[in-house]
């Protein structure tokens, strides 16, 4: 799945982390590429991984986690380069958003304050023109009144003006690529729906490749051109946005798909996968979803499975034994029924 205009290069991603229980493998052997104006979709439950791949691409990781592998980004590695060279491309060039908008906005100080001082500091303006530039960017991202809206703090937002007024803080210096990690997980289904629409129409405007890292797949629907889904610490599989919907390979994709409403049901019911998310202190030898897996073998709790082309896709990548697509069995018809 080669890009045009690679942006980001990641190969061979591990992050481990040292633990009185000892090492625990958070991510295992992840690559993946993102050119320039594309969205990657990175889905799985809690626990899968998901936020440690980009702490550790942003050199952001705890004090007992190490990454190791490459990260290139235009070619060169963010994991190897000098911090202070590290600094001036994290927040710059590669800008990151969160879950709660209190971890990247500074509480005493006012929107004004904060969005003028980074322009400032990166982009030499002066204050005046560093002022209006912030309120094109609140504007941009849809706050209402934002000339005089610009004064107040953080705290006088709602939850989901507040959102956009991180992801205006993260615009800023017009990075090539944003890191959105949960973004809309705190919010009602409402207030998502908008977020989400405006990251879309970002991209579509400023051309910012996203990376979008969510454990709900329904809100990569529509908005990723590929997706990731991890497991374990684990990539499951990795496809078009479009293959991973309509013709999902790894019976843990299928079990996300099922967690989904169904749109052609009169009840929308919910089914969850059975079992819970895997202990990372203590792993099976195969596949990390082998102990939830309603198709596994016993070669799958045994023998880990690689992440190669499926036989019906070649784009389609899936790490699995048992990819439903060749199973020919009762139970592989009832899973693929989504
Ligand atoms: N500081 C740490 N020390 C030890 N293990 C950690 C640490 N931070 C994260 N982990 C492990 O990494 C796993 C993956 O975490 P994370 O990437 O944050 O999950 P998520 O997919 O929910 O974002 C966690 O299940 C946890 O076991
Ligand atoms: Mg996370």
């Amino acid at each position: 799945m080669a890009t045009t205009q690679t942006l980001l290069q990641v190969k061979n991603l591990d992050v481990q982390f040292q633990t009185n229980d000892g090492p625990v493998y958070a991510v295992n052997q992840l690559n993946f590429e993102l050119g320039r104006g594309e969205t990657l979709g990175i889905v799985g439950e809690s626990g899968s991984g998901k936020s440690q791949t980009v702490l550790a691409m942003m050199g952001l990781l705890a004090k007992n986690g190490k990454a190791s592998g490459q990260v290139l980004y235009q070619g060169q590695d963010l994991l190897s380069m000098p911090a202070q060279q590290l600094n001036k491309i994290r927040g710059n060039r590669v800008a990151m958003i969160f879950q709660d908008p209190m971890t990247s906005l500074n509480p005493y100080l006012t929107v004004e304050r904060q969005m003028t001082e980074v322009l400032e500091l990166h982009k030499s303006m002066g204050r005046k023109q560093a002022k209006t530039r912030a309120i094109e960017l609140l504007e941009a991202v849809k706050i209402p009144d934002a000339a005089r809206r610009i004064d107040m703090y953080p705290h006088e937002f709602s939850g989901g003006m507040r959102q956009r007024v991180m992801i205006a803080m993260a615009l800023l210096c017009e990075p090539e690529v944003l890191i959105a990690d949960e973004p809309t997980t705190a919010l009602d289904v409402t207030v998502q729906a908008q977020i989400l629409a405006l990251l879309r129409d970002l991209q579509r405007d400023f051309g910012t490749a996203i990376v979008l890292i969510t454990h709900d797949l329904g809100v990569v629907a529509g908005i990723c051109d590929r997706v990731m889904v991890m497991y374990g610490g684990r990539v499951m599989e990795y496809a078009q946005a479009n293959d991973i919907f309509y013709q999902p390979s790894h019976p843990y994709t299928i079990g996300l798909l099922g967690a989904l409403p169904r749109l052609n049901s009169d009840n929308a019911e919910l089914l969850s996968i059975p079992g819970n998310p895997p202990n990372m202190n203590n792993l099976p030898k195969g596949c990390p979803f082998s102990p939830r897996c309603q198709v596994a073998i016993d070669r799958c709790s045994t023998e880990l499975p690689t992440l190669i082309s499926a036989s019906h896709q070649a784009n389609v990548m899936r790490a699995c034994h048992r990819p439903i697509d060749e199973l020919t069995t009762p139970v592989a018809q009832e899973l693929s029924h989504v």
